[in-house]
């Protein structure tokens, strides 16, 4: 089953963008289109205000549009924070959660990112919901045991194949320009896989399974030949329409 699944590279623009970054997105829906035969889903998460405006820009493209982060709940008193229904409205279709710079800037807890992750099904969100150990749980050889107790607080028993995505995104490896090696990645995903199967049964076997960290034009290739990596989930590179083109060519 594994084998059968679409892989997907996502973008996570993070506070990055401005309107002027609609050339960028206009280029990479361009080069997108130019690819014969793209062999994976291609995603953009841009911050929340350009949203609305992006989905106007994009229109029909290939590339569909997330955000980073929601609100467990759908509305009410909650000054600065955005629901997964108002990201539905202008355009997402899937969020980000538990991302390691809003557990880390945020205090997010396990329990928290759960309820956004049943918040973007409630809007009819995919969610991806992320996990990963920092450098000192590596070292001291910790980071198996690190991921699967997020995937168990993290990802509600009820997540499907079809509305759940998992990151993998070591956090030493995030914007340093070191990443795992393929060796490394390939044992991570394998366990992820396993712990999935055990948490979800059949739905584990088909939920993608993307890698996240330093992923560049470069090292995108040798990352996704590790076994069970489903994608990318891109931070910088995400931001030139050349970089992001080059990571998407070598899934395709
Ligand atoms: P970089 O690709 O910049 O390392 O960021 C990875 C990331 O955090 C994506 O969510």
């Amino acid at each position: 089953m594994a084998n059968s699944i679409t892989p997907l590279v996502a973008g996570n623009w993070k506070m990055n963008g401005m309107i002027a970054s609609s050339d960028e997105a206009r280029a990479m829906a361009a080069g997108l289109a130019d690819l014969a035969d793209p062999k994976c889903d291609v995603l953009i998460c841009p911050p929340a205000t350009l949203i609305g405006f992006l989905a106007r820009v994009l229109g029909e493209s290939a590339i569909s549009l997330g955000a980073q982060d929601c609100h467990p709940q759908p509305g009410g008193a909650h000054t600065g924070d955005i629901a997964a229904e108002m990201l539905a409205d202008v355009g997402a279709t899937t969020v980000i959660v538990g991302h390691s710079e809003r557990r880390q800037d945020h205090g997010e807890t396990d329990a928290l990112v759960a309820s956004k992750a049943q918040a973007a099904w409630r809007a009819g969100l995919k969610a991806i919901i992320c996990v990963g150990e920092s450098e000192a749980e590596r070292d001291a050889g910790d980071a198996l045991t690190v991921v699967r107790s997020q995937l168990e607080g993290s990802v509600p028993p009820e997540a499907t194949a079809s509305d759940t995505i998992i990151a993998y995104e070591p956090i030493w490896a995030i914007g340093t320009g070191r990443t795992p090696t393929p060796a490394d990645v390939a044992e991570v995903h394998d366990a992820v896989r396993e712990t999935l199967k055990e948490l979800l049964r059949p739905e584990g076997e088909g939920m993608r399974i993307l890698y996240g960290g330093s992923v560049k034009p470069g090292n995108a290739a040798e990352l996704m030949s590790a076994s069970n990596v489903n994608g990318a989930l891109v931070g910088g590179a995400s931001l030139k329409a050349e970089d992001f083109l080059g990571i998407i060519r070598a899934y395709s």
